[in-house]
């Protein structure tokens, strides 16, 4: 029977962080998500973890698991072996147990403005956009927010201005969308001290990525459409 190693904190009871161990009886197929939900119903009914979709699509479950920022909803329990120790994401203050606080994350993301801002009003004109042009954003949209980039990112760590491997990889979403027409304000501010110039290329965001995107490889093209645009001039003085 795996056990379960859970982190535990609760901040109102002034008590240290600590490991507590469950045993949870495994079934054929179960994701680490499942055994949580056993813990939870079966042996302690406090204990505090974030879940939706169970499917791998909300990104509210990534934590660390093994050694590794996963979705649990997607992590079989039988390829952990037989002991499973799990924490929350860092770099974000723990509310309770396996809740953080993502406040920061969601700020950074807000930041770079992800919507459109089309070059001119569309009025009642339909937006359309080609299969070519979709096929070049294709990769960036299928970001759903978990956070375990984030999490990873040394940078993060040391810097909480720091945009973050998520927020940048969705600026060059935009910046790469045929609808948008705020490519070089966008570029600018992608540029800005807390931007794309401080990421060291660790990669670390790109190795736990659960839907194996790539925001490592998105951050260098922002820096060299950064640079090119620079260079002739077309980047805007931000504030
Ligand atoms: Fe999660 Fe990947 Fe998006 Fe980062 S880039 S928030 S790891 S889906
Ligand atoms: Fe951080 Fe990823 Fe850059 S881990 S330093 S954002 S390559
Ligand atoms: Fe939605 Fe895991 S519960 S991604």
């Amino acid at each position: 029977m795996p056990i379960f190693s859970v982190f535990r904190y609760n901040p109102e009871d002034g008590s240290d962080a600590f490991f507590q161990e469950f045993e949870v009886p495994e079934k054929k197929g179960m994701a680490v998500l499942e055994g949580l939900y056993y813990i939870l119903e079966n042996l302690d009914a406090t204990l505090a973890f974030r879940s939706s979709c169970r499917q791998g699509v909300c990104g509210s479950c990534a934590m660390h698991i093994n050694g590794q920022y996963r979705l649990a909803c997607e992590t079989q329990v039988a390829k952990m072996g037989n002991f499973v120790r799990i924490r929350p994401l860092a770099h974000m203050t723990v509310i309770r147990d396996l809740v953080v606080d993502m406040e920061p994350f969601f700020r950074q993301y807000e930041a770079i403005k992800p919507y459109l801002i089309p070059a001119e009003e569309p009025g009642d004109r339909e937006y359309i956009q080609s299969q070519k042009d979709r096929r070049r954003i294709d990769h960036y949209v299928d970001c759903i927010l978990c956070g375990a980039c984030y999490g990873s990112c040394p940078v993060v760590a040391t810097d909480e201005k720091y945009l973050g491997p998520h927020a940048l990889m969705k600026g060059l979403r935009f910046v790469d969308d045929s609808r948008d027409g705020a490519a070089y304000e966008r570029l600018a501010y992608l540029s800005t001290d807390n931007g794309i110039f401080r990421c060291h290329t660790i990669f670390n965001c790109q190795q736990v990525c659960p839907k194996d995107l790539d925001p490592t490889g998105a951050i260098g093209k922002l820096k060299m459409k950064s640079v090119w645009a620079k260079l002739r001039g077309k980047l805007p003085k931000t504030g």
